[in-house]
C-alpha cells in the first residue's frame, strides 16, 4: 500500500493568511496542519509517501519534513503545477503508485476518534476496489455527498449537490486498488475544469466495487478551510490535549509505536526540538516507552 497526500491548492478562503503560506503549513494547536493527515497514512502502516504540493509551496515542505527517513518513512515529493483537481495525484502519482493499491489523503483534513488505527488497518488489507469515509454535517452541499445500503456499499454519489440526498459528506480519505492509476488517466475535466475526485468514485460505484464507511458522531472529522473555522480546529486539539497530557498526531510518537524507530531515535528527535513543549513531549514519551 502506498499513500499519497495532496497538499495542493491556493487556500483562497482563508486569504490573505495564504498569500505566502501554504494552508497545510499552518498551525493547529501546536503543530503544522499536515501532521495531522501523515499521522493518518502512518496510523495505517504506510510507509512509503508521496506529497504533491504547488512548485511554491513544495521546497517549506521538504523542508520541515525531509525525505521522511527520521520517521523511519520514505517521503517523495511531486508538483501539481495548476490546480487542476483532485484526481490528478493520480496521474501526477502513477510511477509512485506502480502496480500497488494507494492511501489518499487531503493535506487540510483532520480526523480523530477512538480506534481510528483499527479501522484503517481494517480497510487498507487486501483492498478491492474503494473505501470511502463518510461523517454526518449540517451542511453537506459543500462537499461530496454519499448514501450507502445496509451492507455498506455506496448506491449514490455527488459532488456538492444544490439538494443532498443524505447529510454524509464523504472525507478527504480515499483507499483505492491499483485501478485508480487507469481512472484517473482516462477522466474528463468536469464542468469547472477539474479532474474529480467524485468521478472517480462514481466509476467504482457504477461496477459495484464502492464501499462507505460511517466514521459516526463519536469521531471528530475537522474543517480548516476558514479563520474560523482553522481556529476551531487548533482548539480542539488544545482542549483535548491539554486535559489528557496526550498530543495527537505527533509524528515522531506515532512513528515510534508503529515501531518505525527507536525509542532512542525518537528522543534525539524531541532533543532538537527541546525548547519546545512540543519537543518535550517526544523526549517523555521516547522515555515512557523505552522503559516498558
Ligand atoms: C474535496 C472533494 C469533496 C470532499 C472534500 C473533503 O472538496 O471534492 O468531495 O468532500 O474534499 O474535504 P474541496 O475541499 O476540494 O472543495
Amino acid at each position: 500500500m502506498k499513500g499519497i497526500i495532496l497538499a495542493g491548492g491556493s487556500g483562497t478562503r482563508l486569504h490573505p493568511i495564504t498569500l505566502a503560506v501554504s494552508k497545510q503549513l499552518l498551525p493547529v494547536g501546536d503543530k503544522p496542519m499536515v501532521y495531522y493527515p501523515l499521522s493518518v497514512l502512518m496510523l495505517a502502516g504506510i510507509r512509503d509517501i508521496l506529497l504533491i504540493s504547488t512548485p511554491m509551496d513544495l521546497p517549506h515542505f521538504r523542508r520541515l519534513l525531509g525525505d521522511g527517513a527520521h520517521l523511519g518513512l520514505r517521503i517523495d515529493y511531486a508538483e501539481q503545477a495548476e490546480p487542476n483537481g483532485l484526481a490528478e495525484a493520480f496521474v501526477i502519482g502513477a510511477d509512485h503508485v506502480g502496480d500497488d493499491s494507494v492511501t489518499l489523503v487531503l493535506g487540510d483534513n483532520i480526523f480523530h476518534g477512538p480506534a481510528f488505527s483499527e479501522v484503517l488497518a481494517r480497510n487498507t488489507r487486501d483492498v478491492r476496489g474503494c473505501v470511502l469515509f463518510g461523517y454526518p454535517v449540517h451542511d453537506p452541499e459543500r462537499y461530496g455527498v454519499g448514501e450507502k445500503d445496509a451492507h455498506g456499499n455506496l448506491v449514490s454519489i455527488e459532488e456538492k449537490p444544490a439538494r443532498p440526498r443524505s447529510n454524509i459528506a464523504i472525507t478527504g480519505l480515499y483507499i483505492y486498488d491499483n485501478a485508480v492509476v487507469d481512472i484517473a488517466k482516462n477522466l474528463r475535466p468536469s464542468a469547472r475544469g477539474e479532474l474529480e475526485i467524485t468521478d472517480i468514485n462514481q466509476r467504482y460505484l457504477e461496477h459495484g466495487r464502492a464501499k462507505l464507511v460511517d466514521l459516526g458522531r463519536g469521531f471528530a472529522w475537522l474543517d480548516t478551510g476558514t479563520p474560523e473555522s482553522l481556529l476551531l480546529a487548533g482548539q480542539y486539539v488544545q482542549t483535548l490535549e491539554n486535559r489528557q497530557g496526550v498530543r495527537i498526531a505527533c509524528v515522531e510518537e506515532v512513528a515510534l509505536r508503529m515501531g518505525f524507530i527507536t525509542a532512542h531515535e525518537c528522543y534525539a528527535l524531541g532533543e532538537r526540538l527541546a525548547n519546545s513543549n512540543y519537543g518535550q513531549y517526544i523526549m517523555t514519551i521516547a522515555k515512557e516507552l523505552a522503559a516498558v
